[in-house]
């Protein structure tokens, strides 16, 4: 178990413990973390699990997938570091991540 942050639109952030293997976007929904809503079942499809990573966590979280790539092109408000949080797995390394969630 890792202890990872989210920071929820209202700028309060809620920490949670995420097992290994559980994808970022599942723990959120798990917390019943608000601005998470993983409608599309982690597919990335919908982008209502859309978070912000802070960049000196951009290694650890890995890179955008295609299929993650081509669903941010057409969302709103997505940044250099946006990601779609259910192609995130949780690791190890991940012990202190803190993520933003993004409007919408
Ligand atoms: Fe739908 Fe992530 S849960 S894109």
């Amino acid at each position: 178990m890792v202890k990872v942050t989210f920071v929820l639109t209202d700028q309060t952030s809620r920490s949670v413990e995420a097992e290994t293997g559980w994808k970022l976007m599942e723990v959120a929904v798990n917390n019943a973390i608000p601005g998470i809503d993983g409608d599309c079942g982690g597919s990335a499809a919908c982008a209502t699990c859309h978070v912000f990573v802070p960049p000196e966590w951009a290694s650890v979280t890995g890179e955008r997938t295609d299929m993650e790539q081509a669903m941010l092109d057409s969302t709103y408000g997505v940044q250099e570091n946006s990601r779609l949080s259910c192609q995130i797995e949780v690791s190890e390394e991940m012990d202190g991540l803190s993520v933003e969630i993004a409007e919408g």
